[in-house]
């Protein structure tokens, strides 16, 4: 391996441009050429790719997003589309990838290994539900975003003695939800990966909480769960309309998306960036950096994405027990 790329794909995530910086700057330190490819695995397909020097990456450890930006590539889903991905990337010289992204990111490196690239995948997006690794990187920054919004909120709810309804970001998982929704005191969680029965869960719990002296409550719903029975707003509705309890909602949307990323994530950003580029160094290609019993290992690509995660059950029943 003589010359390394880079890109960032799917949703973006706080601590992506620490990442980027760690692969950069370790690459170049072992003295490989590295390549930077803009949007995602767009730019492998449209040859939106320059040559990054360590100066190219300072002043970005700091700055959420991505300095590479990023896409979901339709094009890139297609042998075609990663034939001609195949031939840009020989045009340019590059013989090895690092991903940095989610799940369908992951899914586009290993189909793109068949084709002869030697992919490294790095976890990136704020959702955690990347099934090999404990930790991804943007989850502790958004958490962050969402418990101080959860805060103010639950000042407001006090004042009025309202319940609040908070919907955050999550379709497929709710990590987000679960973490802040302990951290937040939230009397009712509801996450995609469980079923819940409104009367039971949501109205008892809040008539409950009333008739032993509570008097604000804070819902927490996750995205996915929202898809389904309606929004923060809609659910605000029905709950004041059963209860008597003026309800309001918020939808925190692409806040949690953005912002300074946490030690947390630099830290983790930086150790794994430096892993991936240190094991193409080593000889060692498709696999994908993971958090596994608190250490950063390598896990193979086919393996990482068979893998499955739920959510922290024993979390949720502790919630249970703490809102009442
Ligand atoms: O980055 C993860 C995530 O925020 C999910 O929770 C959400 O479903 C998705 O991205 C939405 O992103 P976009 O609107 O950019 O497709």
């Amino acid at each position: 391996i003589k010359t390394i790329g880079v890109l960032t794909s799917g949703g973006d995530a706080p601590g992506m441009n620490a990442a980027i910086r760690a692969v950069v700057r370790t690459g170049i330190y072992h003295g490989f050429k590295m390549l930077g490819i803009r949007k995602g695995y767009n730019g492998l397909v449209t040859g939106d790719i320059f040559d990054m020097s360590a100066r190219d990456v300072s002043d970005i450890i700091h700055r959420g997003g991505t300095i590479l930006q990023t896409a979901r590539c339709k094009a890139f889903t297609t042998d075609e589309g990663m034939q001609k991905a195949m031939s840009i990337s020989k045009a340019f010289g590059m013989d090895a990838l690092v991903v940095i992204g989610g799940d369908g990111s992951y899914r586009g490196a290993r189909d793109f290994s068949k084709f002869g690239m030697k992919v490294m995948g790095l976890p990136g997006t704020i959702d955690n539900d990347i099934a090999s690794s404990e930790y991804t990187i943007g989850y502790d920054t958004a958490m962050n975003t969402v418990q101080d919004a959860l805060d103010k909120i639950r000042d407001t709810a006090y004042s009025h003695e309202r319940c609040s309804v908070l919907e955050v970001m999550g379709r497929r998982a709710g990590h987000i939800a679960l973490n802040v929704g302990i951290a937040g005191g939230a009397e009712v969680i509801l996450l995609p990966e469980r079923e819940f029965d409104f009367d039971k869960d949501i109205i008892r719990k809040i008539i409950q909480g009333r008739n032993s002296g509570k008097k604000n409550y804070i819902i927490i719903l996750a995205e996915g769960v929202a898809e389904k029975i309606g929004g923060a707003l809609e659910l605000a509705k029905k709950i004041e309309d059963l209860t008597g309890i003026e309800t309001r909602g918020t939808v925190l949307g692409y806040i949690q998306r953005g912002g300074s990323p946490t030690i947390q994530d630099r830290v983790m950003a930086s150790v794994m960036g430096a892993k991936a580029v240190t094991l193409l160094k080593d000889g060692v290609f498709n696999r994908i950096i993971s958090v596994k019993d608190s250490k950063v290992v390598d896990i193979d690509i086919d393996e990482a994405l068979a893998m499955k995660k739920d959510i922290d059950n024993e979390l949720l029943e502790l919630s249970n027990i703490l809102s009442i």
